[in-house]
């Protein structure tokens, strides 16, 4: 084979795998994902949203480092009614419910830092984020939990995430009040930016 050709079909090799395999973070070699759950309708201080505080988030985080993004999908949806979606939320964390979601990340295993979003229920992540957690293997790999939330912050979840997936580097975590992704994209991008910062990643 003369050089031209397997300089060639090496170029198409790698630009095949990269096509398959996601894109890789240019500064830091990072592979990243952003898993996140997030509800539309009827949202605590925030009125009747059709688009999810956290998706808001999850979207500047993709858009800001390149990453992909998974959406966790519940097979059976959460109400509208935040009275009635406040009644099934309480009795899945009562129950420790683990509440399926449609679909997968494909080829979950080439990530190495995965962004893992989630709005705070009843002081914790929604129990359909641990479904996700629990159901992949995170050894070896970085999380960076984030999420939004009516006042509570991160509320420990970080620490639960660190208990949840003990294989994992669980990095220090953000918060941001929902109605501030909902309704102030500039301080939104802003507090993204910071932590992306913070993290290396921009
Ligand atoms: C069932 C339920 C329970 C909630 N519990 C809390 C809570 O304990 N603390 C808090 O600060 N906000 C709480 N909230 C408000 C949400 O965390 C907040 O509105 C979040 O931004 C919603 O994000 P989403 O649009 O991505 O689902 C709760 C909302 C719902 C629907």
């Amino acid at each position: 084979m003369d050089i031209t050709r397997r300089k060639f079909l090496q170029l198409a090799t790698t630009a095949g795998f990269l096509l398959s395999f996601g894109k890789v973070h240019a500064a830091t070699n990072e592979k990243i994902l952003i898993v996140y759950f997030s509800r539309t309708g009827e949202e605590y201080g925030t009125g009747n949203i059709t688009k999810g505080n956290t998706a808001i988030v999850a979207e500047i985080i993709a858009q800001k480092t390149g990453g992909d993004i998974f959406e966790i999908k519940p097979v059976t949806p959460y109400p509208d009614s935040y009275e009635e979606c406040k009644k099934i939320a309480g009795r899945e964390k009562a129950t420790k419910a683990r509440p399926p979601f449609v679909g997968d990340v494909e080829n979950f295993s080439q990530y190495t830092t995965v962004f893992v979003g989630y709005p705070i229920w009843y002081g914790d992540a929604p129990q359909i984020t641990y479904t996700f957690l629990e159901s992949h293997d995170f050894s070896g790999k970085k999380i960076v939990p984030f999420c939004t939330h009516g006042g509570s912050g991160l509320s420990s979840t970080d620490q639960t995430i660190s208990l949840t997936c003990p294989t994992a580097k669980v990095l220090q975590g953000f918060e941001m009040r929902g109605a501030t992704a909902q309704n102030d994209r500039s301080q939104a991008e802003k507090v993204v930016e910071e932590n992306l910062k913070r993290l290396g990643l921009i």
